[in-house]
């Protein structure tokens, strides 16, 4: 029999997210009560906008027509939209990127995870904790971590972020080769200021450390202190990747696409010592492996950024910020303290008294057949927090909030 990858049999069997939607069918399937919220998994429920509709109903009759007809596009994606990201995403906070810098793609899921691809096996890996399960698993994957102990892999380097120190990591102590930051971050909800990020960015000058920046909530930065892309600080192109993605910009999580920054400035070490840049490896490696985003949902990506489309993608966003703010004025109403919400479409909440993760969600799903994400799902120091999302109705946020204040804590 075949010798699998090892470093698959270390990772726990399930990844967070299937592992709650398996609790949560078990709970539904015997249910006769008040109908299940699903707060869990950060996915959208509005329709998608009508400019983006329109563009894809467009990009279907062109696939019918021998003339407009579609096959791969290049692996890189299309001139059209790329072009639209560097006039609206970066030239228009005055930030210079090239049209040949950006990697368009199915999502900052799939990019955050490959992006290992062109790294070294051995380079270490430091986090912030909580976090996006998909850095850490990535690398287990990749055989980067080394050993799980109490919910910790021994290779990575984790950096804290609770109540005390304001969600603010403080900066590693290991000069680690890669740190992941994700701002506004999930699963907190909380951002760091442009001073704050600036001091990561110097680090990793210092350090010769690569960042890389999930910036896949950008678009819901309410806070003008807040920058919505790393390039924004000096230097930054020199130490870190870019990830966006329109998945809750507006609202592709089925649609998928999103895209990745590698500036030409960037540059690794080959192992005889020449520098390389990373985005020549990315190039090849999206070229060897993927095929590009499709053209339905690139076309759709690029009437986003039309005058309509930003109008309707900002409604939405309003949308759900509305609901982060009745969730915050609810839920710390009835003297639950709460964390998030402002710049991002979650709010961690910190679990009342002294009730565990996994018991607060057990509580919430058992009592308010509510779902949220148990905070401990994205490390160590999430325990004793849960995460609500902002991307339900109007009428199950409201529900949900009364639901909890039912509870009386
Ligand atoms: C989340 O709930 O954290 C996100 O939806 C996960 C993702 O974007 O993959």
């Amino acid at each position: 029999m075949i010798h699998v990858n090892d470093n698959f049999i270390k990772l726990p069997s399930s990844y967070l997210f299937s592992e709650i939607a398996r609790r949560v069918e078990q709970f539904a399937a015997t249910n006769t009560g008040e109908p299940v919220i699903r707060m869990g998994i950060g996915d959208v429920t509005r329709p998608i906008c009508p400019a983006a509709v329109a563009a894809m109903e467009k990009a279907i009759a062109d696939e019918a027509t021998e003339r407009t007809f579609k096959g791969y596009g290049p692996e890189q994606g299309y001139l059209f939209l790329r072009e639209k990201i560097v006039e609206h995403d970066y030239r228009a906070r005055g930030i210079d990127i090239a049209a040949d810098e950006i990697f368009v793609s199915d999502g900052a899921k799939s990019d955050t995870g490959n992006i290992g691809d062109i790294l070294s096996t051995d380079a270490t890996v430091a986090v912030t904790d909580p976090v996006y399960p998909v850095y850490v698993d990535t690398n287990v994957m990749a055989g980067r971590a080394g050993e799980l102990a109490d919910g910790r892999w021994s290779r990575i380097e984790y950096l804290p972020c609770r109540a005390e120190n304001s969600f603010i990591p403080a900066l590693p102590q290991t000069a680690p080769d890669v740190i992941y930051l994700c701002y506004p971050n999930n699963p907190t909800g909380t951002t760091l200021t442009r001073p704050q990020l600036k001091q990561w960015v110097d680090y990793a000058r210092r350090h010769n450390s690569l960042i890389l920046f999930d910036s896949a909530y950008e678009a819901y930065i309410t806070e003008e202190d807040v920058p919505h892309s790393i390039y924004e600080i000096e230097g930054a192109k020199e130490v870190a990747i870019e990830f966006r993605s329109y998945s809750k910009t507006a609202g592709f999580t089925g649609i998928r696409c999103g895209y990745t920054v590698v500036p030409h400035a960037l540059k690794g070490i080959a192992p005889d010592g020449t520098a390389v840049e990373l985005n020549s490896l990315w190039n090849r490696r999206q070229c060897t492996k993927f095929n590009g985003a499709s053209y339905i949902s690139q076309r759709a990506a690029e009437a986003l950024y039309t005058e309509e489309g930003r109008k309707q993608v900002r409604q939405t966003i309003d949308y759900y910020m509305a609901n982060a703010k009745m969730l915050l004025d609810g839920l710390t109403g009835a003297g639950i303290e709460c964390f998030g919400g402002i710049n991002a479409p979650y709010i961690w909440i910190k679990t009342p008294g002294a009730l565990t993760s996994w018991q607060f969600f057990d509580l919430l799903l058992e009592k308010c057949h509510l779902v949220g994400t148990p905070g401990v799902g994205f490390g160590p120091c999430g325990e004793g927090y849960l995460r609500l999302t902002a991307f339900s109705s109007h009428d199950n946020t409201a529900a949900a909030v009364a639901r909890i204040k039912r509870l009386a804590f």
